[in-house]
């Protein structure tokens, strides 16, 4: 038995690819949500994790902006423009698809309970970083039973163990945040969990993204994004996150 978990692609068709070339065939996938936004290669993106057919997928803050652009209005220009380009770009069906994403809860597989959640919290609650205080990742869930909590959102790779329950944050599919260029992802096999990266090239990211015309009004914006795929500070070298880069981190 195979179970492949992923999150955070963030329109990386290219490091997606990788993950299912290496990966598959697999018996289940779980998709912890941020498909698309806000990256150059939506529609492949799409395309693959169709191909995938993930038995659970969770809605992510960044599917949710797909659906209801008001969330992302007040963000600075250069991002708006970037995201309105890919939405009005979106094949006809795939609001639709996102729109099927899940709600986090406990799901059952194969027999086995597991929690899932994207990994975003109120504010207040902090991110379920690897420094996060153990009511933060309470916050995530602390009432299912279930022994495993999947989780992302905060794009670092690692787990957790608190009391009878296992934290796991896959990491980042197409956007890490560690500084490495590499897709961030995790397998169970025979009741086993393995945190696993691959490499890939990024070409046709970049090339997807320099197709993007109402980026060429914004071309430091543009080398910007370019900057934190290749770096693998996936949206800048800022703090929190570059402290697990230096601790070793995925
Ligand atoms: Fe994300
Ligand atoms: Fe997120």
């Amino acid at each position: 038995m195979k179970i492949l978990i992923i999150s955070d692609i963030h329109g990386n068709a290219e490091a997606l690819k990788a993950i299912i070339s290496k990966e598959t065939p697999v018996d289940h996938s779980i998709f912890l949500g941020d498909a698309l936004l806000s990256g150059p290669q939506a529609n492949e993106t799409m395309d693959l994790i169709d191909e995938l057919n993930p038995t659970i997928s969770i809605m992510g803050n960044h599917d949710e902006e797909v659906l209801h652009p008001e969330h992302f209005a007040h963000w600075p220009e250069e991002w708006v423009a970037l995201n309105e380009w890919i939405i009005e770009h979106l094949d006809r069906d795939t609001p639709e698809k996102l729109a099927q994403f899940k709600r986090p809860g406990k799901y059952d597989v194969e027999g086995q309970s597991i929690f899932l959640h994207h990994g975003d919290l109120d504010k207040k609650e902090g991110n379920a970083l690897p420094n996060a205080t153990e009511e933060t990742f309470l916050k995530l869930d602390r009432s299912s039973g279930c022994p495993l909590v999947f989780f992302g959102h905060t794009h670092v790779q690692f787990s957790k163990t608190i009391g009878e329950q296992t934290y796991i944050n896959p990491g980042s599919v197409g956007q890490p945040r560690t500084g490495k260029l590499q897709a961030c992802y995790g397998v169970i096999e025979d009741g086993r969990y393995f945190a696993r990266q691959v490499s890939y090239q990024p070409d046709k990211w970049l090339s997807a993204l320099n197709a993007i015309d109402p980026l060429n009004s914004f071309p430091k914006f543009k080398d910007w994004l370019k900057a934190g795929l290749l770096s693998g500070y996936g949206i800048g070298k800022n703090d929190p996150w570059t402290q697990f880069a230096e601790q070793g981190y995925n």
